[in-house]
């Protein structure tokens, strides 16, 4: 289903996939769901089997917690307790939209599974058009973790999500790519102040534009990790990856290549004729700047490169900014911290 496809009226054929989809998740099948961050594996949030299906298909350790969508703030008043002024703020101006608030839980509407057993709860409003029809249409509240096998970068296409799930779930809504590319951000607002447990398309910078009060910067220690999902083993690619900055201009020669090997670059296009050697190119963006194009090409780079040959890759590190945080966090996370500097 693409966006044009859920443009009014809409057509016989597209009613009855949406009727079969909403069918399929009322008897707690999963489903690949786009948004606009990534592709989502989606169940009903209050069918404790579903939920099951979800951490079976991902191999997603229990005691990760999901994030719940929903298409309307009135959904949220069954499993949440009232919100904060500060927080309907931040939720007007930016849902739907990129961005989860982790909110006190309120009874046992939500399957247990779904949180993890915690007392708090990961809220999330997608703009995708698709993604937000089927929430619509289905009107049910939909777990939804990233659609990847856990230990892989997450999906920003339906091929993706059929690469990693395929024969494990029900189906994938195949769909436009992902507009970002990297995760929501997750901002913990049952602390003050507010925290950033994961960094996303809503940088802090916006945040405090709406809300004028401190919010606390992400932090990536293990001593007190907030978001469950951060103290597990992040992606990284088979092969050695380094990033590295700076001024490439000497290519070949600014990187420790290892002659005898299959070496990959992933690099701003201005970059690929510094490495007209032997070397994989991979375009992340169109240059140095280009961080919006590059959050949402990264995936698909390091899968590209995970099923080619190449032996060892670099990364190109963009300068670090608010604009770039989350870019930067995921880059680390895949690299475990080889860096360069040119
Ligand atoms: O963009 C996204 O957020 C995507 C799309 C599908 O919406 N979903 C996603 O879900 O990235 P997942 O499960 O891959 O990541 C959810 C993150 C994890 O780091 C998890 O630990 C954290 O959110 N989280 C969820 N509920 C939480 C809670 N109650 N307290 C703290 N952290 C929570
Ligand atoms: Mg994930």
């Amino acid at each position: 289903l693409t966006s044009k496809d859920i443009e009014e009226p809409i057509s016989e054929e597209v009613k009855n996939t949406l009727e079969e989809i909403k069918i399929a998740l009322t008897y707690g099948e999963v489903i690949g769901l786009p948004t606009e961050t990534v592709y989502g594996l989606a169940g009903d949030a209050r069918n404790a089997e579903a939920i099951h299906k979800i951490f079976v298909a991902k191999g997603r350790p229990g005691d990760n917690p999901l994030i719940v969508h929903i298409h309307d703030t009135k959904q949220m008043e069954t499993f949440v307790e009232p919100v904060h002024e500060n927080v309907k703020k931040l939720m007007e101006a930016f849902w739907p939209g990129p961005i989860s608030f982790i909110l006190p839980l309120k009874g046992d509407y939500i399957s247990s599974n779904v949180v993890a057993e915690l007392d708090s709860i990961a809220v999330r409003m997608p703009s995708h058009p698709v993604g937000r029809k089927v929430l619509q249409y289905a009107d049910i509240p939909l777990a939804a973790p990233s659609a990847n096998l856990s230990g892989k970068p997450s999906p920003t296409s339906s091929d993706h999500v059929y690469e990693d799930l395929d024969g494990k779930i029900y189906g994938v809504i195949e769909s436009e790519p992902a507009e970002y590319g990297l995760e929501s951000t997750v901002l913990d607002c049952t602390q003050f102040p507010y925290r950033i447990a994961r960094p996303g398309a809503i940088s802090i910078t916006q945040l405090r534009e709406v809300l004028k009060e401190d919010i606390e910067r992400h932090r990536d220690t293990s001593e007190r990790p907030i978001s469950p999902g951060m103290k597990y083993k992040h992606y990284a690619p088979r092969q050695p990856l380094t990033v590295f900055f700076g001024n490439m201009n000497a290519g070949s020669k600014a990187l420790p290549y290892d002659k005898n090997k299959k070496t990959g670059v992933i690099a701003p296009e201005t970059m690929r004729e510094y490495f007209k050697e032997d070397v994989v190119f991979v375009s992340l963006c169109k240059d140095e700047a280009s961080y919006r194009e590059a959050s949402k090409n990264l995936y698909a780079a390091l899968r590209f490169m995970d099923s080619s040959d190449v032996e060892e890759i670099f990364i190109y590190g963009f300068d670090m900014n608010d604009e770039t945080e989350a870019l930067m966090n995921r880059i680390y996370k895949a690299t475990g911290n080889t860096v360069i500097r040119g």
